[in-house]
């Protein structure tokens, strides 16, 4: 149980780690933010976005690694199938953010390349930015999802 408890904080914790990297990463896609990373400015803000877009999706790794380990064994001891069913239901997402990441990640780079020989196209690069900011939205609303449950089952395990 203490292990349990533990457990959850981790992960409320991790959570609001992920919710500041996802702050980061909108700001720097937002109306604004994407003037510069897509005007003639040089190349130095698309390369920030993308080193904070892999050390994310890096921390993000092991965090939905340890919650598909740990959470579980502490929803299943607790035993209420309600919780599991909708914590497994939430990981299910996993592999989709997992996916989204990675697309952004791959296009990205390839907008860097271009961009560095002069050849980007516009709205190749707006359609990059609008799909990240649906996955960004995504996984906000997943761990927000995720800690309305931790928070059920800390109160639970407390009881
Ligand atoms: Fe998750
Ligand atoms: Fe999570």
């Amino acid at each position: 149980m203490q292990n349990s408890l533990a457990v959850i904080d981790r992960l409320i914790r991790e959570h609001e780690a992920i919710r500041q990297k996802a702050a980061g990463i909108a700001d720097l896609i937002s109306d604004e933010g994407a003037v510069k990373l897509l005007g003639e400015i040089d190349a130095a803000n698309l390369g920030r976005l993308l080193e904070l877009l892999k050390s994310t999706m890096k921390g993000l790794e092991t965090h939905f690694n340890f919650e598909e380990s740990g959470l579980m064994a502490a929803a299943e001891r607790f035993g209420d199938r309600r919780l599991n069913t909708a914590f497994s239901t939430l990981f299910l997402q996993h592999e989709k953010l997992r996916n989204d990441f990675a697309g952004s990640i791959r296009d990205l780079t390839q907008l860097l390349n271009e961009r560095q020989s002069g050849r980007v196209g516009q709205k190749q690069a707006r359609d990059t930015l609008a799909r990240l900011n649906v996955t960004i939205s995504m996984l906000k609303s997943h761990a927000a999802s995720e800690d309305k449950l931790l928070h059920e089952l800390k109160a639970a395990l407390e009881k």
